[in-house]
């Protein structure tokens, strides 16, 4: 029945004993580490205004402890005119006051290392905001000037200049390019923002954009955080002589599928963070950077962690795995594979604050591009009732894997993509930028619920809300599921305490035969005993070997194993 047919290594995978030593080479935390992404405008909000908040955010640390997760990544808290909900930066070295000050962060920092919670904070390095002073300097200082070579401005095509200087297109919608109008009332030329456009993008090729990256590094750094996420990792280096992108269709998609995109993954981002790589080692402690790459291959985002460049890169060809056992196995087989022949971990994820929740995702009938995002009149709706049991079932299997998990705020309780936000209370620069055509991603944003019975449901002490709860969000409140042996966050806290009892996070995967193609089976052998993980993704019950149940993603009876459900076995 558990024949193995196949084994991967991960040659790098540390065991235990080796994790007691930190600098040694490949006993790093971040290769097993489970990092939950803290969405800060959504986690907590302390002062009341409806916008979580850092003081917030150490107010619940607790909560993560009791979660059982080893880090916390924040989005940007940073100041901001929040276009993008952040990712649109005026100044990397300070906090905006909607989240609080640099002293909440710093008393957040404390409080989390105090209870040994590491903490990842965002990079957004492709673009600032309009807000940035740099900007509004480049603005005032017109066409030629070293303060426009700090972004990527440039003369339009056509007789006065009047057609954008090529044909990309915007990843929110729309074109890429936005005229300015000059000291003298003239239109004058481009700037180049590949999202909002209030996200001018910077010009990589500037040692001076190049050493302000290196200072803002520091500065975080010196402050004692563990590492940083890289927002849009793949964008910084854009073609020479920016050449018009061909096909121009397609040009809205993160990946950019197969073909060569003229601003994504192009060579000369590597050497950025090689010289990051360095800025990072001059501090000890193990901290990380994190690449936001959309990719459309594992082995295409296995070259942003080699060895001297980033140590993490999120896995979205995996996130974009649909519930298909042949499909999921390849990716997983491909992922083991190619990241640890680069002597980088590999990475898990299945939500973030881009994509439709995978309590939902799971269960779409039609395609959905990331940032899309799902809204009432979308096609292909959620199969009702069938995506949280594949959620459960899908991080299950994610939490075995050998190699470093990411963990939605708010997938510990099964919260669902909210589908019927009113139009009016939707932000996301997609939902303006695509004249409403595309919902974009405030359905996977929306304030998570602490209490049952309190007033937004916890998430703020006056009932205020940046955007609204669904009406039926009591039971999924942290309060009415702590009670809950079979709860979702309940399985989440078993998951993790497993794992980390056993050391899964590390280990070598074997996949075992013989239980049919919609099943997904695999053995970890990790330092604390051996797991069998097996998944059922198919439409009948599955025999099971007589072994110990350590974890089931639902309760069932018997030796079935039911349908969208995953178990991990004790085994010798
Ligand atoms: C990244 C962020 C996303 C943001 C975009 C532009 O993809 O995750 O939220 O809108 O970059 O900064």
């Amino acid at each position: 029945m558990d024949a193995m047919t196949s084994t991967t290594t991960s040659a790098f995978a540390p065991s235990a004993a080796e994790n007691s030593d930190e600098r040694r080479p490949g006993s790093e935390w971040w290769r097993t580490a489970v990092i939950y992404q803290i969405y800060p405008r959504s986690f907590a909000d302390a002062s009341g205004d409806g916008i979580g908040d850092i003081p917030g955010i150490t107010a619940r640390l607790d909560d993560l402890v009791s979660l059982g997760v080893d880090a916390v990544w924040l989005s940007p808290f940073y100041r901001s005119p929040q276009n993008d909900a952040g990712y649109d930066v005026a100044d990397y070295c300070d906090v905006d006051p909607l989240f609080g000050t640099l002293a909440d962060v710093d008393e957040m920092l404390a409080e989390a290392h105090g209870r040994g919670i590491r903490v990842i904070v965002d990079l957004v390095p492709n673009h600032s905001s309009d807000r940035h002073v740099w900007f509004q300097e480049a603005l005032a200082a017109g066409p030629g000037s070293a303060e426009r070579a700090r972004y990527m401005f440039r003369d339009g095509r056509g007789e006065d200049g009047e057609l954008p200087p090529n044909n990309w297109e915007s990843v929110f919608g729309g074109p890429a390019w936005t005229r300015v109008t000059e000291a003298d009332g003239r239109p004058g030329q481009w700037y180049l923002h590949l999202f909002d456009s209030s996200q001018p993008d910077f010009d990589w090729s500037n040692p001076v954009v190049q050493e302000e990256f290196r200072r803002i590094l520091r500065f975080w750094l010196d402050r004692g955080v563990d590492g940083f996420r890289v927002d849009v990792a793949h964008g910084l280096v854009k073609s020479d002589g920016l050449p018009d992108h061909l096909p121009a269709v397609d040009a809205d998609s993160m990946g950019g599928g197969d073909e060569d995109v003229p601003y994504w993954g192009q060579e000369g981002v590597h050497e950025i963070y090689r010289d990051w790589n360095r800025v990072l080692a001059e501090y000890g402690g193990d901290r990380a950077l994190c690449a936001e790459a959309w990719l459309p291959t594992v082995d295409k985002t296995a070259l942003w962690v080699r060895p001297d460049e980033m140590h993490q890169a999120f896995n979205f060809p995996y996130l974009m795995t649909a519930w298909d056992a042949a499909a999921i196995r390849e990716v997983i087989s491909e992922s083991l594979r190619a990241f640890p022949a680069v002597g980088a971990p590999a990475t898990w994820v299945l939500s973030n604050h881009d994509v439709v929740r995978h309590a939902s995702r799971l269960a779409l009938t039609a395609e959905n591009p990331q940032g899309h995002g799902i809204g009432p009149d979308s096609p292909g709706q959620p199969i009702p009732d069938v995506g949280l049991r594949r959620a459960r079932a899908a991080t299950t299997v994610m939490l075995a894997l050998p190699g470093s998990a990411y963990v939605y705020q708010g997938e510990e309780l099964g919260l669902p993509e909210v589908i019927d936000l009113p139009d009016d209370a939707r932000q996301d620069p997609t939902w303006f930028r695509t004249a409403h055509e595309r919902y974009g991603r405030d359905g996977c944003r929306v304030p998570i619920p602490w209490d049952a019975d309190a007033p937004a449901y916890g998430f703020s002490p006056t009932g205020a809300s940046w955007l609204p709860q669904p009406a039926d969000w009591a039971p999924l409140a942290r309060s009415a599921q702590e009670g809950d042996a079979d709860s979702t966050l309940w399985l989440y806290r078993s998951l993790l305490a497993t794992r980390r009892s056993t050391g899964l996070g590390a280990g070598t995967l074997e996949w075992l035969d013989g239980y049919g193609e919609d099943v997904l089976a695999f053995r970890v052998q990790a330092e604390g005993g051996a797991v069998t993980v097996i998944a059922n993704v198919g439409t009948e019950p599955v025999a099971l070997p007589a072994a110990t149940v350590l974890v089931a993603s639902e309760p069932f009876e018997g030796g079935l194993l039911p349908v969208d459900t995953a178990v991990w076995l004790a085994t010798d």
